[in-house]
Formats: structure tokens, sequence, C-alpha cells
């Protein structure tokens, strides 16, 4: 029976950066040293005015397909994670599937979660390969938050960042699950701690604020309050241990939440992979971009136990332990 992996990942980054430099020149309250020791980030990138999240993800995916790793006719199903969708409709993924010349039998959505998005993500593509109704899931996640930041809003303007990712996830042969059952959590009470009230149908056509807002103490509380249990969960729906686990790569919100919940976790820092100083929190991009720079370190060779948690937004999380130690290789050499 097919089981589903990780196959590849790539991710695109759009071309203009804001760094802790300028920050602090705008709030000289926060220096450039500050702003990295409180947040781990040392730049963020910036879509540009006319650069929509279709655009970003269609990017990461050119990347994905020029590496040879797959072709666009072997695609079976686009799965679209973003919340800053280029319009209300049509869904992106439709756009996204004539852009990249995917087949028309090819199934693809959109699907709206931030932080949580990738493990989903995983998730859904995961069901598709394994109920035996797709082969080639291409899962891609972009967001565009700076379009929906107060330019004088420094708390949410030193850590989120433009960025997409694309990341291929087949069917192979093998009798163990390479991704393990996902464990989820969701919270609605939270949703107003990280929102963007005004720009939806509730109260699109009022005066309502139309700007991402987030109330940072509320979401690291929440954080440190449901990640041990969701890795508790993960843990036990891939029968294993917290010892067992080789590496764990979280969402990379900002590096004092990620610090606050290694510490209370006991985890070693040679487990915990930190990767978000060059791209700042790009929301369901984090953890593939974070996988992608593992990868090219050589740390994920061998790694059969990872610990992926997302957590944010919604409020949402989920976790799932994935086997990554073919992580990289060709579909062909995969299968
Ligand atoms: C946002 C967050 C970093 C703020 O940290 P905090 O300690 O609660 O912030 P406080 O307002 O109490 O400020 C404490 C100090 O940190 C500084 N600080 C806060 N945010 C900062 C930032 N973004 N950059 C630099 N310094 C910052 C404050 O200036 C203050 O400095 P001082 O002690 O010299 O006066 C923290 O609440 C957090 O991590 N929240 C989760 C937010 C998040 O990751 N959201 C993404 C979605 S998952």
């Amino acid at each position: 029976m097919q089981k589903a992996l990780i196959g590849a990942i790539e991710y695109y980054l759009p071309q203009s950066t804001l760094t802790n430099d300028v920050l602090a020149v705008q709030f000289p309250e926060f220096s450039a040293e500050k702003i990295f020791a409180k947040t781990g980030i040392k730049q963020r990138h910036i879509s540009a005015a006319d650069e929509c999240s279709s655009d970003m993800a269609v990017q990461a995916a050119q990347k994905l397909f020029a590496s040879g790793v797959i072709q666009p006719e072997q695609i079976d199903f686009l799965l679209f994670c973003t919340q800053t969708p280029d319009y209300l409709l049509p869904t992106s993924a439709c756009v996204i599937q004539d852009r990249l010349g995917l087949r028309l039998s090819v199934g693809a959505l959109d699907f709206n979660l931030g932080c949580s998005g990738f493990i989903y993500g995983l998730s859904l593509a995961k069901g598709l390969i394994e109920s035996g109704q797709a082969m080639n899931v291409l899962l891609l996640t972009a967001d565009t938050y700076t379009k929906l930041i107060e330019p004088t809003d420094k708390s949410v303007k030193t850590i989120f960042g433009d960025g997409a990712a694309a990341t291929l996830i087949t069917g192979v042969d093998y009798e163990k699950e390479l991704i393990a059952p996902v464990a989820y959590g969701t919270d609605g009470r939270g949703a107003e701690n990280l929102c963007t009230l005004g720009r939806g149908m509730r109260h699109g056509n009022s005066d309502a604020d139309p700007y991402l807002r987030m109330k940072g103490p509320k979401i690291f509380e929440f954080t440190l309050d449901v990640v041990p249990g969701v890795i508790e969960q993960a843990l036990v729906k891939a029968k294993t241990t917290f010892g067992e686990i080789e590496l764990f790569v979280f969402h990379q919100a900002n590096a004092y939440m990620l610090e606050h919940l290694r510490k209370k976790l006991n985890i070693p820092q040679e487990k915990f992979w930190v990767a978000m100083d060059f791209c700042g929190n790009t929301v369901s991009s984090t953890i593939p971009i974070a996988l992608k720079e593992a990868q090219k370190t050589g740390m994920l060779v061998g790694k059969k136990k990872v610990m992926l948690v997302g957590f944010g937004v919604g409020y949402s999380w989920a976790a799932a332990v994935v086997d990554l130690d073919n992580f990289g290789s060709s579909v062909n050499e995969c299968g």
C-alpha cells in the first residue's frame, strides 16, 4: 500500500528586504540589536506592490519543477494554503493550476490556515495519497502578511515577512507510515488575538480596522499552554517517545517564543532547529523553509523521527512525526 512521503521542498522569498537597521530608524526605542535579540530575525522579505501570494507560490513551484524532481504533468492534486489570497473568488489554486500548466484532471483547492497550515497540508496530502486518490500532491504555502501590516505597528512589522514554499508529497510503496497521523488542536476563543477583521464580508464595507492585529502576550501564553500537549498526542499517534525524536522543527514564530518552548519542553539545543533570521515569520511557510535549510546543511540525513509542530492564528495548532531520511531524493529514487 502507498505511503505518503515528503519528497522535496523549494521556497521563494521576494526580492526586497526590510532590515533591523531600517526598523531601528523608524522605531528608535528598538535598536537593531534589540530586535534581533528578541525576535531572532535580521531581515524580512517584502512582496512587491503587484506581487501576490499566487505569484510567490508559482515561483516556488517552478523551482521545484526546475530541480527535476517532478514534472507539472505528474501532479494529481494541488493544495494551496494562504490567508492572503489574490481574490475572494475564484480560489487561487485554480489560477495556479493554469499558470503552472498542471493537468485539467488535477484536483485543486485553497485552504485558509496560518501557522498550523503546513502540518494540515501534510495531513490532507497523506489522506489523498494513502486512500488511493492521488500519487503526487503539490502543497503550496504562501502569504503576503506584510500587505496587512499598519506601517507604524512595530509589534508585527518586526516579526512577519512574506514568502512561499512548494512541497512535493508523493506516494511510495512502503510498509511503515512515513508521515504519522497528525494531532490537531483548535480553539476559536483566541480568534481576535491575531486577526484582520476589516477585510471580510462581515465588516468589509464599514470603517472596521483593515490591519493585522496581534496580542503578542496572549499568543505567547496560548502557545506555551497547548504545544506540550499536542506533542504528547503526536508521539502517541506515531507510537514513539519523546526521547526517540531526533529533531524538532517548530513553526518559526520568533526566537523569544521558540526559546521559551524549548526550555519548557527540555529539548536539547542540538535537537532544536531554528532557521528564520534571514526571512522572519513567513506563517505557513516557516516549517518547509526551515526544513529546506536543515536539508542544505545535511542534518536531515538519517533522521527518521522528526517532530513538526505548527501553532498560531485561529487559534489552530497541529503536530506530526515524519520520517525525513529520504527527504530530497527524487520521486523515482523514492519509489
Ligand atoms: C511579541 C513578543 C515577542 C513580545 O514579547 P514580550 O516580552 O511579551 O513583550 P513586552 O511588550 O512585555 O516587552 C518586553 C521587552 O521586549 C521588547 N520587545 C517586545 N517586542 C519586541 C520586538 N518585536 N522587537 C524588539 N524588542 C521587543 C520590549 O521593548 C521590552 O523591552 P524592555 O524590557 O527593554 O522594555 C511575545 O509576546 C511573543 O513572542 N508573542 C508571540 C507572538 C508571535 O510569535 N506571533 C506570531 C504568530 S504565531
